[in-house]
C-alpha cells in the first residue's frame, strides 16, 4: 500500500528465503491478536519496518531488518492455550523465537538481538541495541495496537 512496486519486489526477495518454509507456514495456525495470525502479524511488522526504514531514510541493514522483523514472533505455539512452558509468554517468547530462528535458519547475532529485544520495555533489561532493533520494536507496537483494536474478533 505504501511501498512502490519496486520496493515490494525488493521486500519479496528478502523474504523469499523464509516464506515457503514449513515451520514459518506453521505460524498461520496460531492467532496473535484479534483475528490476525502470527504469520500475518509478522508480515505486517516486516512491511512497516521496511517502510519506516525507506520513508525516514534510516539507512538500516535491510537484510537483517527484514529477517529480524519477520522472525520476531517465530515461537511456534498458541499462547492462548495455558501451558507451563510458556506461562510467562510476554517475557519469554522473544528468546524462544530467536532460538527457533537459529535452529531453522542459522541467523547471526545481529538478527538474534533484534528478535530478543523486540519486547522492550516489557523486557526492561533487553534494550534494542541497533537501529534495526529499534525499528522492529516500534513497528511491533504499532502493528499490535492496530491488530488489537481494528481486527477484534
Ligand atoms: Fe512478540
Ligand atoms: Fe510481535
Amino acid at each position: 500500500m505504501f511501498l512502490t512496486d519496486a520496493e515490494q519486489n525488493q521486500l519479496k526477495e528478502l523474504l523469499s528465503r523464509f516464506e515457503g518454509d514449513s515451520h514459518v507456514q506453521d505460524m498461520k495456525k496460531y492467532i496473535q491478536h484479534g483475528s490476525v495470525t502470527t504469520f500475518t502479524h509478522c508480515k505486517n511488522v516486516t512491511y512497516v519496518s521496511f517502510w519506516m526504514n525507506r520513508k525516514f531514510k534510516l539507512c538500516s541493514d535491510e537484510k537483517a531488518l527484514v529477517t529480524g522483523a519477520f522472525l520476531h514472533d517465530f515461537y511456534l505455539y498458541d499462547w492462548h492455550v495455558p501451558e507451563e512452558y510458556h506461562r510467562l509468554h510476554g517475557f519469554s517468547h522473544a528468546k524462544v523465537a530467536s532460538g527457533n530462528a537459529v535452529k531453522f535458519f542459522g541467523i547471526g547475532p545481529k538478527e538474534q538481538s533484534i528478535i530478543q529485544c523486540h519486547m522492550w520495555p516489557l523486557n526492561i533489561t533487553c534494550i534494542p541495541q541497533s537501529r534495526e532493533a529499534v525499528i522492529v520494536c516500534l513497528a511491533d507496537k504499532v502493528c499490535s495496537l492496530i491488530e488489537i483494536f481494528v481486527h477484534r474478533k
